[in-house]
């Protein structure tokens, strides 16, 4: 089937972007981002997501730094109660100190769970995936932070955040204008369609 349509493609041509230009995302752009997260399905219609964003470089600059610290130590942890071959990549990774777990991005949107979400997990991802299909239709690539999680443990981050204690942090998105405008789609096998009962 020839793709045509603007959504599948926009589906299609996202990729994780882990290069980024010097160049700050406007402040209502991060906000329609947000938007289209908080419009996705969520289970029960209870919208309890909420977000934070940090743009300020300084404070990018620290948080990816100890994200990956913290990182580090619990595949460390985690690989020695149950080594693994991807454990393993994953500690090698966060062993670099030059490692910036935010790909230089100039903006992150961390997604929270509040009690009020029946079911949270999905509710954020759903969030996450309708934020990063809104940023590349805007021209802007995007990344899933996963080794961001580790943050939720971190008091400053907390603090400076305003995050209530009973939130918990589910997803952490990087923003920015990709380095190379014209990037590759991500590539994929076919699908395995394991039963299909006509
Ligand atoms: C839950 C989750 C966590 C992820 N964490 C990271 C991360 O910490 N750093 C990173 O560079 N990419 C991360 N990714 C991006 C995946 O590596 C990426 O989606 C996958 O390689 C497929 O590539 P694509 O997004 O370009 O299609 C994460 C993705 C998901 C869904």
């Amino acid at each position: 089937m020839t793709v045509t349509n603007e959504v599948l493609k926009n589906i299609y041509e996202r990729r994780s972007v882990r290069a980024y230009a010097d160049k700050s995302v406007p402040e209502e752009i991060i906000q329609e981002i947000i938007k289209a997260g908080f419009h996705a399905p969520n289970g029960a219609n209870t919208q309890g997501l909420r977000f934070a964003v940090v743009t300020n470089k300084a404070k990018l600059k620290a948080y990816a730094e100890k994200g990956r610290v913290m990182s580090l130590a619990a595949f460390r942890a985690m690989n020695e109660q149950r080594p693994s071959e991807v454990g393993e990549r994953m500690v090698k990774q966060l062993s670099n100190p030059d490692n910036d777990i935010f790909h230089g991005a100039p903006a992150i949107v961390f997604i929270f769970t509040t009690p009020n979400c029946l079911t949270p997990v999905e509710d954020a991802s759903l969030a996450a995936e309708n934020m990063m299909l809104a940023a590349r239709s805007l021209g802007l690539g995007s990344c899933w932070i996963g080794f961001a999680k580790s943050l939720a443990h971190d008091p400053e981050f907390v603090k400076d955040l305003s995050i209530p204690a009973d939130h918990q942090l589910a997803a952490s998105i990087i923003l920015g204008y990709p380095k190379k405008e014209e990037m590759k789609p991500s590539v994929r096998d076919e699908p395995k369609v394991l039963g299909w009962l006509r």
